[in-house]
Order: C-alpha cells, then sequence, then structure tokens
C-alpha cells in the first residue's frame, strides 16, 4: 500500500505550488497530479458545480490507485472537502485547515486575515476553520480574484501585481492583524509583492507549506508513507498542456515532463467504470 501514489487535484496549474511543498518533504513519494484546466477558473463558480468537479477528479484519481489524495485547490477545499472525506476509501487532506492552524499559531493579537479566490472568502471556510481552533480569533477576510490571472500571465514582477496588491489589501492593511493567510494556490507566487505592500511585521501563511507537513503526518500516522523509493511526478490535465507546462514550470521552477492531456476525458465514462 506505501508504494502507491499520492493523488493531488487541482482547477488548473496553481496547485503546483502545493506539489513543490510536498515534493520537496517527501521526495521519495510519487505524485499523481491532475489539472482541471478545461473548466478552471473553480474561484467564482457556485458550490455545487466546484463540488461536482472535485468528485469527478477525485474520482479520477482513484482510478490511478492512490493511497492519499491531496485538494490542492483551496476552493475545492472550501465546497467540497466533507464530502471527499466522507465518500472516499483513502484519506483526504484539504489546504484550509492546515492553514488555519499555522495562522493560528502564529498570531499573537488574535487577529489574521485571509485572502483568496471570491468562493473561498464567500464560504467563510477559513473563518470557520481558525474559530473552530481559537473561538476568539477575529478573522478579517477579502477576496483578491485578479491575482490568479496576473500569476498565470507571468506579471508577478510586474508594476500590475504592485498596484493590485495596494488596492486589494488596503483595508487588511489597516485592520491591525498580524497574520495573512494566502488561502489561494497562486498567491505564493506573489508572496514577496503581498510582503512588501503588507510590511515586515506581518507573517504570511503558505498554505501548501502547512499541507506538506500534515500530508507527512498522516502518511506516517497511517504507516503508508515511502521513505524509500525514486519519487516522482506524474500530471494529467483536461486541457492546453502546453500553457500547463509554461507556467507550471515557472511555478515549479523547473521543467514538466510527463504532462498528458485528457482533452477527450468524458467523466461519465469513467464514472461508470470507477
Ligand atoms: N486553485 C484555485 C484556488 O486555490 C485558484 C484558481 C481558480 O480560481 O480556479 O482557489
Amino acid at each position: 500500500m506505501h508504494r502507491l501514489s499520492i493523488g493531488m487535484f487541482d482547477s488548473g496549474v496553481g496547485g503546483l505550488t502545493v506539489l513543490k511543498e510536498v515534493k520537496a518533504l517527501l521526495p521519495h513519494e510519487r505524485i499523481i497530479y491532475f489539472g482541471d484546466t478545461a473548466r478552471l477558473p473553480y474561484g467564482n463558480k457556485s458550490p455545487q458545480t466546484v463540488t461536482k468537479y472535485a468528485l469527478e477528479s477525485a474520482l479520477f484519481l482513484l482510478t490511478k490507485g492512490i493511497k492519499l489524495l491531496v485538494v490542492a485547490c483551496n476552493t475545492s477545499s472550501a465546497f467540497a472537502l466533507n464530502i471527499l472525506q466522507k465518500k472516499l476509501p483513502v484519506p483526504v487532506i484539504g489546504v484550509i485547515d492546515p492553514g488555519a492552524l499555522e495562522a493560528v499559531g502564529h498570531t499573537k493579537n488574535g487577529r489574521i486575515g485571509v485572502i483568496g479566490t471570491k468562493g473561498t472568502i464567500r464560504s467563510m471556510a477559513y473563518e470557520r476553520s481558525i474559530k473552530k481552533i481559537s473561538p476568539g480569533a477575529v478573522v478579517i477576510s477579502r477576496p483578491c480574484p485578479l491575482f490568479v490571472p496576473i500569476v498565470e500571465e507571468g506579471l508577478e514582477d510586474d508594476e500590475v501585481a504592485y498596484l493590485m496588491a495596494e488596492k486589494y489589501l488596503k483595508e487588511l492593511k489597516r485592520s491591525d492583524i498580524d497574520v495573512l493567510v494566502m488561502g489561494c494556490t497562486h498567491y505564493p507566487a506573489l508572496e514577496k509583492v503581498i510582503k512588501k505592500v503588507m510590511g515586515k511585521k506581518i507573517t504570511i501563511v503558505h498554505t501548501g507549506r502547512e499541507t506538506a507537513k500534515e500530508v507527512r503526518n498522516t502518511l506516517e500516522k497511517k504507516r503508508l508513507l515511502n521513505d524509500k523509493a525514486k519519487g516522482g511526478c506524474e500530471y494529467f490535465v483536461t486541457d492546453a498542456p502546453e500553457a500547463f507546462e509554461e507556467i507550471g514550470g515557472r511555478l515549479l521552477g523547473e521543467r514538466l515532463t510527463r504532462v498528458k492531456s485528457l482533452r477527450n476525458l468524458d467523466f461519465k465514462d469513467f464514472l461508470l467504470s470507477s
């Protein structure tokens, strides 16, 4: 069982920021990554649609034989984690609880900021998770929808990124928070800009990094850890593999190989066969 792969899915390429952290922490694991590039973005879709997509992505990965599933997408974690954990025969880890735990651990004044997609912020999933750990915490959230295309266009060092960060983070800057959670897969690519706008005193939480630790703990606990084999990653996308390779290569900081296109995948077919 421990020789099986870790499955991971996201709406597209952003989840590679999570994969990068898991890969760094668990270099002997094999990871199968599924990016639903044909149907992204998830961040402005309804909870019902995102949940349907999440179930389909998870079922696809199950057909590959996985020992654990990482929901790398914040929006999917916000809307679909509970149902995935109930329905799937393998442990399922989302990105929200690990990020919330880290944020609570760092705050001194109990005031935590969260940024994410419209869907993630509207769901209040971070707020619920933070308050479960620390009921007295004050959570101030703000959607930053244009951060995703800015990163995908490779503009994270451009003035436009700085201007948008100034605009989106203005209220958060005034709200006396001491921790800010980057609650979206793409935002770690903007960490430098976010830090510059928020100032040195604010601790920035990278949910992918915390999720990687949670993956390791869960694998250890369930005796599923693979610490000897040669690790590696395999990628499946539902459309535009070239764009995935280009943007993904930038996010990962290495050339992406083994990207397979599932352009003709009909979810109905494999739903019946799984
Ligand atoms: N992966 C999504 C998330 O973390 C961002 C991109 C999208 O909206 O699909 O919420």
